[in-house]
């Protein structure tokens, strides 16, 4: 197989209907995106996977659908408010933020204040003194702006009346501002997580390489509240739970790895990443973190309600810690678009695309193609409309059978089910299988069956 590019996926994704550039008439609108129709069913197969792994299969995890716009207190609470306007470069290389007048602190060992420094003479600095990215060692920064990492937008009626109200750059905020009211109704005790799928916006300052990185994505985000002595335990839990999930999706190990972080934030107790080998290299899929008790404490103290958690058996009362996993939809349907592609040369001299998806998450399950459209037409469009009362089913009736299947691969159907002479005569079909290319034949009645055993995702 030739080597994956992105821009050879982001070709496949725009021609076969899974992913557009975003307002493309309009001469597009960098680093959006929109999903098509196939793509749509591919995003939303693999949210479906990620919740019924990590909130359907374990009764500690309750979901809920917090609102994007958000009291801007939460903000401040959060950290996000406070480090407006400092000035900030982006490693190139590596795709890490930092704050130029720390970097140029840390360099001299304090001997030297940034305090008061412009831009330019700050990057003047940087450059004289040829500092280099404390997380990869090299020297390719952006030029320093004074960023603002969050969209802002207004809920006034008239511009001067406008309060300033921030489209939120995480989810997990509405998760911990639902801490209690999650604890309370469901009568939740100690250890539970509280989850959700929703979208977040950043004004990222290096944006690119198609999904990897977006100013507006979807991220799945758990935090898992408990006791600081389990802590340690359920952090490790997560990250072999977060890694076999990519794995279950069909990943290969081989292009998987953990990164644990050496550099923590000074509340945090323990960080790691998955990683995984995008064709731009090993770049971060998810996040799992130990929090400790700094997320629930801040907004304790911003918005002065007790947050602490009450252990009905002994009757202490304390500030639960916090494991967060974290991983970005888009950014995962991205790997997983990877994962899947294929070229194949065939027995026959042509090469095929096929697109490997674990059947779970494949945008369609089946497609339905009458051998001769004239002869079989009508039965096959009796059976689609069994098979679309359970399955996203294609119909395709034009070109060669050939031709067909190619279609169905590169989207990455896994079954293909013919209609013929066979199934007026005797109520039989074949369905061949996307991988290996073989075919079997069935009585229409068990097709339905046949395909729900084969597209679980356990
Ligand atoms: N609440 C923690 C948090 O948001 P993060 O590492 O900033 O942590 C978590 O983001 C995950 O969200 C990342 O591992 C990645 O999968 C996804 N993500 C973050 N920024 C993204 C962006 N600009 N575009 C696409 N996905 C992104």
């Amino acid at each position: 197989m030739s080597k994956l590019t992105m821009d050879k996926l982001v070709a496949l994704c725009k021609n076969r209907g899974i992913i557009f550039p975003g307002s493309e008439i309009y001469g597009g609108f960098a680093n959006t995106w929109d999903f098509g129709p196939v793509g749509v069913e591919l995003k939303n197969n693999v949210k479906k996977a990620w919740w019924k792994r990590f909130v359907q299969e374990d009764n500690s995890c309750y979901g809920v659908d917090a609102a994007i716009l958000m009291n801007p207190r939460v903000w401040e609470a959060s950290g996000h408010i406070q480090s407006f306007g400092d000035p900030k470069m982006d490693c190139k290389n590596c795709k890490t933020r930092h704050r130029a007048d720390t970097i140029i602190e840390n360099f001299s060992k304090g001997t030297v204040s940034a305090e008061g420094m412009t831009n330019e003479e700050m990057e003047k600095y940087i450059a004289e003194h040829d500092i280099k990215c404390p997380n990869c060692g090299k020297r390719d920064w952006t030029s320093i702006r004074k960023f603002n990492p969050m969209f802002i937008t207004s809920r006034g009626t008239l511009e001067e009346d406008a309060d300033k109200v921030y489209l939120r750059p995480e989810t997990c905020q509405g998760e911990y501002v639902n801490f209690l009211n999650v604890q309370r109704t469901m009568r939740a005790k100690i250890p539970f997580a509280i989850a959700q799928i929703g979208k977040s916006f950043r004004n990222e300052i290096t944006p690119g390489n198609f999904l990897f990185r977006t100013i507006e994505f979807e991220q799945m985000e758990l935090q898992m509240f408990c006791k600081e002595e389990d802590s340690m335990n359920i952090y490790n839990n997560y990250k072999e739970k977060a890694l076999k999930f990519v794995k279950d999706l069909n990943v290969k190990e081989e292009n998987l790895r953990f990164h644990d972080h050496d550099k923590l934030a000074h509340y945090a107790k323990a960080a790691c990443d998955i990683q995984y080998n995008f064709p731009i290299g090993w770049q971060e899929l998810n996040g799992i973190h130990h929090r400790s008790t700094w997320d629930l404490s801040r907004h304790q103290e911003y918005s002065g309600k007790n947050l602490q958690y009450t252990d009905p058996f002994t009757n202490e009362k304390y500030t639960p810690n916090v494991i967060e996993y974290s991983i970005g939809a888009d950014r995962l349907t991205l790997l997983l678009l990877c994962e899947a592609y294929d070229e194949q040369q065939l027995e026959d001299g042509e090469t095929r695309v096929v697109m490997h998806f674990h059947p779970a998450i494949a945008p369609y399950k089946v497609a339905v193609m009458p051998l001769i459209k004239k002869l079989h037409g009508e039965k096959a469009e009796e059976i689609l409309t069994i098979l679309n009362k359970e399955f996203m089913t294609q119909y395709d009736e034009s070109g060669s059978i050939g031709k067909r299947y190619r279609r169905q691969d590169e989207i990455g159907t896994p079954y293909c089910v013919t209609i013929d002479d066979d199934t007026i005569n005797n109520g039989t079909v074949t369905i061949r299988d996307r991988d290996t290319m073989q075919q079997i034949t069935l009585k229409v009645e068990e097709l339905v069956e046949y395909i729900k055993e084969k597209i679980k995702f356990i």
